[in-house]
């Protein structure tokens, strides 16, 4: 997630805000660092693999030469294509230096525009997917007229991906040139300036009333000007919002809690998680580095998972792909369990652990141990320079953002991800699982950020806010699913009980006659995850006898019969059982949050829990 801001100021020196402006976004990334001005109509770069401080070392040495710019863009990496390099840090400009280019997001079709490129005869200086789309958009100023609002508008027709930009050109008309598909971007004019930013946080010491871009949108800033136009090229209107945060809730882009930004930034995690990985056309998935070759995986004979907390519940799910989609049995045990029992490992297994701070202790125990047992060690982790990442011999990055809201969501969702493509990978190597069947799974895939959009609707949140404001003061909660989705059910509960306290418990459906069934009256909630797969009858008549005891049911998922018996609802598109778990999840971290909130809770800060738990 990286941080983009701009400044066009009247008259007045630029570049400190876009220096305190990117201190502001840093949480987003922190790889590279740099800065785009103009300098007498020129473009000038200054930019570095590094954090901050490396910008404002390299912008001291100009000793002052910058200090009276007035116009300029900045940029804080999280670097997804491409390391972080001095060569891969932003802004980019095009092959003539004509304008220069800051995006956070992914250009998916990066390769196809790359080739076109060479045919051009254009070089390529870096190994970013940003590059090529700031020489696209040098090529599209030509049939502009040098309009640089037309060049991106037409440059971005040929884009397929998400991101948001800031275009900067020079000469004798500077220009000022934003867009947004997918990632967050705010702007604001007055008469003194205007600004621009991936956060509102980094806005609000200039202006308060802030536009928010759309998806499409491409936007002219200038002081006291703010044109908007949509992909057609016509005029829209933008409202602009008063913002009247104090900085502490402006770090949350506009959202009251960390965890609810971070429910709904999970269709771009789900994009970005498949970045670059997927191969539609040979049905596999491309993972680098020799570990996930196919001579690698083919001498694989049991996995053996361990992790804690959310991360555990994903392992659940992960034994059920690589089970069902490699053929290699899977054990899945808590980290803290693992550690201490005597574990009996045969040759050719592999540890899988699974953590979002790759910090946490019992489960680098639990690497450990594996590894002093001759076992090959991979992880699922999503802090790039963590202790499991650099102890492990593989990993397989989730590439979610910082996760800050202490509930995990997204990072959750990205594991589920990894755990697809890694089933995949491992049994395509394994010869388990055709081309045909992969390919169709992994298209699958590539949609689902568009079905956790139709999740994340306001309907849909509206709808799951009133469902909780109604269902808050029950005794206690039941979630209920079989198969691939019993640790859903396990993961709804967990969401639940951390940040509103209240009692919950997941239990796999077939079990609920063995017990649970006892605490069902009209005071306990039952929530079923029904999805529309072999087991999905046996869920229904679990739907029934708890109704017919006086036990109140809401049911999630895409089986219509489940759905339909049910006293509340919330429809979940239709997925492939592989899938589901994925979509699955996103209403039940809503229904917990919006129960927490109904109930007064501190959601991001629930009592006695921490993000990263670094003690046994
Ligand atoms: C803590 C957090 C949980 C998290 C667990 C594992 O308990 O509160 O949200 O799931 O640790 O963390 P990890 O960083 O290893 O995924």
């Amino acid at each position: 997630m990286c941080g983009i801001v701009g400044a066009f100021l009247r008259g007045k020196p630029c570049l400190a805000a876009l220096v305190r402006g990117l201190r502001v976004l840093e949480y987003r990334g922190y790889d590279s660092v740099g800065v785009g001005v103009l300098q007498a109509g020129e473009l000038v770069v200054r930019r570095k693999a590094g954090r901050i401080e490396e910008l404002e070392r390299l912008l001291a040495a100009d000793a002052g030469a910058l200090d009276e710019v007035s116009v300029g863009i900045g940029h804080s990496r999280w670097a997804t294509h491409g390391p972080p390099t001095d060569e891969n840090a932003h802004p980019h400009c095009d092959w003539r230096g004509r304008i220069a280019l800051v995006h956070n997001g992914i250009i998916e079709n990066y390769q196809e525009l790359r080739a076109e490129l060479a045919l051009r005869k254009i070089p390529l200086r870096s190994q970013t997917d940003t590059e090529v789309l700031a020489h696209w958009i040098g090529i599209e100023l030509e049939g502009a007229g040098g309009d640089l609002a037309e060049a991106v508008r037409r440059a971005l027709l040929r884009v397929r991906g998400y991101y948001a930009i800031a275009v900067l050109s020079g000469g004798e008309r500077p220009q000022m040139v934003a867009s947004r598909e997918g990632p967050p971007l705010c702007l604001a004019s007055t008469p003194e300036g205007a600004w621009l930013a991936s956060d509102p946080l980094a806005l609000i010491e200039h202006a308060r009333d802030i536009v928010f871009l759309e998806d499409g949108d491409v936007a002219e800033l200038a002081p006291g000007k703010l044109v908007v136009r949509g992909r057609d090229g016509a005029l829209v209107a933008r409202e602009s919002v008063h913002v009247a945060w104090n900085a502490e809730a402006a770090d949350r882009g506009g959202f009251a809690h960390f965890m609810l930004k971070e429910i709904h930034e999970q269709p771009d995690v789900v994009a970005r998680g498949l970045f670059g990985r997927v191969d539609l056309e040979r049905g596999d998935v491309t993972l680098p580095g020799e570990f996930f070759s196919d001579a690698s995986l083919k001498q694989v004979t049991r996995v053996q998972i361990s992790a804690c907390g959310t991360a555990l519940h994903a392992g659940l799910v992960a034994r059920y792909l690589i089970e069902g989609l490699a053929g290699v049995p899977v054990d899945v045990d808590f980290a803290s369990e693992f550690r201490y029992r005597q574990p009996v490992l045969v040759p050719g297994t592999l540890a899988l652990g699974i953590s979002q701070s790759g910090e946490t202790a019992d489960t680098l125990a639990a690497l450990r141990l594996a590894r002093s047992l001759g076992c090959r060690q991979l992880s699922f982790c999503n802090a790039v320079g963590s202790t499991m990442v650099r102890e492990s011999e593989a990993t397989l990055l989730l590439e979610a953002g910082p996760e800050i809201g202490v509930a995990s969501t997204k990072a959750f969702v990205a594991m589920l991800v990894a755990a697809t493509l890694f089933a995949v990978r491992l049994g395509r190597a394994r010869a388990r699982l055709t081309r045909a069947a992969a390919s169709e799974l992994l298209g699958e895939l590539g949609r689902m950020r568009m079905n956790l959009e139709r999740l994340l609707t306001r309907e849909v949140v509206d709808k799951i806010r009133a469902l909780a404001e109604r269902h808050k003061d029950a005794r206690g909660f039941l979630f209920l699913a079989r198969g691939i989705n019993y640790p859903i059910a396990l993961e709804g509960a967990l969401k639940l009980k951390e940040i509103s306290y209240k009692h919950a418990e997941g239990y796999a459906a077939g079990e609920m006659k063995h017990g649970p069934i006892a605490m069902i009256d009209r005071d306990m909630t039952t929530v079923v995850i029904a999805s529309r797969d072999s087991v999905a009858s046996k869920v229904r008549s679990n739907i029934e006898q708890i109704r017919a005891r006086g036990g109140p049911v809401i049911c999630v998922g895409d089986d219509e019969e489940s759905l339909a018996v049910s006293d509340e609802r919330v429809v979940v598109p239709g997925l492939s059982p592989w899938l589901s778990p994925i979509a699955n999840v996103v209403p039940l971290q809503l229904f917990a949050y919006h129960v927490a909130l109904a109930r007064g809770c501190d959601i991001d800060k629930p009592r006695n829990l921490a993000k990263s738990v670094t003690v046994e």
